[in-house]
């Protein structure tokens, strides 16, 4: 605990505690400002606001740093697996052994859907939008696991997160075979959880399908680099949700409504069709001007963030990562060119130097998928599928927090002042 901070306002001083944390800017307790001094703080987007306490994720966007539990993402994305993350940003410490089998068994034992769930994707058009589907289809979770949503209960509440994380890819998968027209396919418990989402999604009844190791591999790499992320914009969703005691399938579903926008998580699938939209290198520059132009509402689809002023530790694995899986598939997309030189001029234009814009995590995440055969529309229900582990460890530490309380933020009204009704034929 660092000094307090002393607040001058309407001719009366009040302090107010700093708190820190293990690492990261300090914070001012600024609870009892309302009540000591009659005025609101006033932080349009939380920019400079912690809406919480928390110990699963931190970032230091000047340095590009995102650890999980304390761990570098990149030694997690090299080294681990989704799995072991999963139970890392769920328990809080690395899993023994023992531990991962456990869970990783537990996991699998809840990756099929209740039978009746399968009809709820036939009442959407074949067109519809994978996300659509899996908002309806997640927070339709409520309606028939009944035995776990009752938050009070921590039994319930692990019961109900265990469902979430072994369901999500089967709904996922559902979602795309839906869009084309094939059957869908069961898990297949005996596979890791990536390899069966792989085989649930591209598999079919007529044959068998073989797991190529390389796209299981690059596929459970962007699993882990999409798992979690502090307090964005999502996560704040699933939180605030979870703070009136909704149930956890209703604030998933909250969560990946909230993600769904091109600012957020819908921006893989933006910068994809960016990408293949400016085509060649030789038109980066007529995007660029655009990407700078106020009056234009175009943006680089990928590029900056609200807490990276430095590279997305995430969008520098997934860089690399491209390279080798493309050359691994034996692919030659020219898209990734594009992307590259893309990069390479932003990062030398002073107005994205002077903004401090960066690819994030949604620059290079979408040549991959694209090579591994997704189509752009599931970019982000992948994003999703990733995201639901970091949801659920998030739900479950503010459930857990003593200090929640159910989120209420205030305002600046700047709306009409008190004034009398005038009856219609007086106006
Ligand atoms: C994700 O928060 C998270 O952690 C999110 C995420 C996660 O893992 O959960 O990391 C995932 O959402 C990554 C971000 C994906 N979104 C995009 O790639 C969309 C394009 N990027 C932007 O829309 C924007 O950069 C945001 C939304 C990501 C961040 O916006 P901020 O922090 O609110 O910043 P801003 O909009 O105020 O921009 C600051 C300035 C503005 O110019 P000025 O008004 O100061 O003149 O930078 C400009 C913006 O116009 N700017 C861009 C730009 N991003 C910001 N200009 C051109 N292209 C861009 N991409």
């Amino acid at each position: 605990m660092s000094d307090n901070v002393k607040v001058e306002f309407g001719g009366k001083t009040s302090e107010y505690p700093v708190l820190s944390g293990t690492v990261g800017p300090d914070v001012i307790d600024i609870r009892k400002l309302y009540g000591a001094t009659g005025a609101f703080t006033y932080d349009p987007g939380f920019t400079s606001t912690a809406s919480c306490q928390s110990a699963i994720t931190y970032i230091d966007g000047d340095a590009g740093v995102l650890l999980h539990r304390g761990y570098p993402i990149d030694q997690l994305a090299e080294q681990s697996s989704f799995m072991e993350v999963s139970y890392l940003l769920l328990n809080g410490e690395l899993p023994s052994k023992d531990e991962l089998d456990k869970f990783s068994y537990t996991i699998s034992r809840h990756t099929m859907l209740h039978e009746q769930l399968a009809t709820f994707y036939r009442g959407f058009r074949r067109d519809a939008h994978p996300m659509a589907i899996m908002c309806g289809v997640v927070g339709a979770l409520s309606a028939f696991y009944h035995d776990s949503t009752d938050i009070t209960d921590p039994k319930q509440r692990l019961i109900a997160s265990h469902r979430l994380i072994a369901k999500i890819p089967t709904i996922a998968a559902m979602a795309f075979k839906y869009s084309v027209g094939q059957p869908f396919v069961y898990p297949k418990n005996e596979l890791s959880y990536t390899a069966n989402f792989l085989r649930m999604t591209f598999g079919v009844p007529a044959e068998n399908y073989e797991v190529d190791p390389v796209i299981e591999s690059a596929m459970d790499k962007i699993f882990i680099l999409h798992a979690d992320h502090e307090q964005n914009a999502s996560t704040s969703t699933v939180r605030l949700a979870g703070s009136s005691g909704a149930n956890p399938f209703a604030c998933i579903a909250a969560g990946i409504a909230c993600l769904w926008g091109p600012a957020h998580g819908g921006a893989n699938e933006a910068a994809l069709n960016m990408l293949r939209e400016i085509g060649t290198p030789d038109r980066i520059p007529e995007y660029i001007a655009r990407a700078k132009n106020k009056d234009d509402p175009f943006r680089l689809m990928g590029f900056g963030h609200r807490v990276y002023k430095n590279f997305d530790p995430r969008a520098k694995v997934l860089g690399k990562a491209a390279t080798e899986v493309l050359d691994k598939l034996g692919i030659n997309d020219p898209v990734l060119d594009t992307a590259r030189e893309l990069e390479q001029i932003a990062l030398k234009d002073q107005y994205f130097i002077d903004k401090k814009l960066y690819p994030n995590v949604d620059f290079y995440s979408g040549v991959i998928l694209s090579a591994i055969g997704f189509p752009t529309t599931m970019f982000t229900v992948l994003f999703a599928l990733a995201r639901t582990v970091g949801w659920v460890a998030q739900w479950n530490e503010m459930i857990s927090d003593p200090e929640q309380k159910i989120g209420r933020p205030r305002q600046l009204y700047m709306g009409a002042g008190p004034r009398d009704y005038v009856p219609v034929d007086k106006r």
